[in-house]
């Protein structure tokens, strides 16, 4: 919520989130080596109705996963055309799995269905992290070249790979200092670091576009986000308390 407080109406072209469900309580996770009750209990609390408020504020379009379990977004349109499904590949036989995965989204386009395994994947760092290749996927499928992208729960940080492939712009943040910290680490081993701009004040979010050339194609958004920066530091700067209090 204090991420996005920062941005204007409609600032970002596409949000992609990643919430937590809020179903710890509803659900067995059996043989899922990765999961740690205690660690996932501090963060799997579902986001309220003044955050989709707040998110749909300050983006036009959005991609909510889990949208299943968020009622009030069914609400927000009339005419739910169409989700996305993720499907895991996983085999029918594991009843603790789910086979697929849900999104909610806002654009006007057909269902689509994504189909991916992560089951071999060993190098997770995050117990509920989604693929970069889905989030590949997302973008070739749902943004378009000069987007802005959010994500207000990053998570692993998968989202920042992909969008930094497909040179999306991005901001993002993440709650947990112990996430951030590893997305992070994951994100340098690919992404040049003097392409993510950590806001000093604000270690929760990072943004990057990759280019600071004036001849390339997205650097009139790179040069937009800096000036947005840098209204965020003059606003915060009037609201500093002086040494009397
Ligand atoms: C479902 S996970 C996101 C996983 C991510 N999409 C990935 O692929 O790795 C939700 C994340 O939201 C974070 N989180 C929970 N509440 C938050 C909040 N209020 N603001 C920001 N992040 C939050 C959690 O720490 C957790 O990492």
């Amino acid at each position: 919520m204090e991420l996005m407080s920062r941005y204007p109406d409609n600032y970002f072209d596409l949000a992609i989130v990643d919430p937590p469900y809020g179903i710890l309580n509803k659900t067995k996770r059996g043989g899922d080596r990765k999961f740690n009750m205690k660690e996932y209990s501090q963060w799997d609390v579902k986001p309220t109705a003044e955050y989709f408020d707040e998110l749909f504020r300050v983006s036009k379009n959005q991609i909510v996963w889990g949208g299943n379990y968020f009622g009030e977004l069914w609400l927000k349109s009339e005419y739910n055309k169409g989700y996305i499904i993720w499907d895991k590949n996983q085999p029918e036989t594991l009843n603790n799995f789910s086979m697929a995965e849900m999104a909610w989204n806002s654009l006007d386009r057909p269902s689509k269905i994504f189909r991916y395994s992560v089951r071999k994947n060993r190098n997770k760092t995050h117990p509920t992290q989604k693929p970069v290749e889905l989030y590949a996927w997302l973008l070739g499928m749902y943004a378009k070249e000069g987007d802005r992208i959010l994500d207000t729960h990053l998570g692993s940080g998968t989202i920042a790979i992909a969008c930094y492939k497909a040179r999306f712009n991005l901001t993002a943040c993440e709650i947990s200092k112990d996430y951030f910290e590893s997305s992070k680490k994951k994100i340098e081993s690919v992404v040049p670091r003097e392409a993510i701009q950590a806001n000093a004040k604000d270690s929760f979010s990072i943004n990057f576009p990759d280019q600071k050339n004036p001849m390339d194609k997205s650097y009139a958004v790179y040069k937009e986000h800096l000036e947005q920066l840098q209204l965020f530091a003059e606003k915060e700067e009037l609201y500093v308390p002086d040494s009397k209090g």
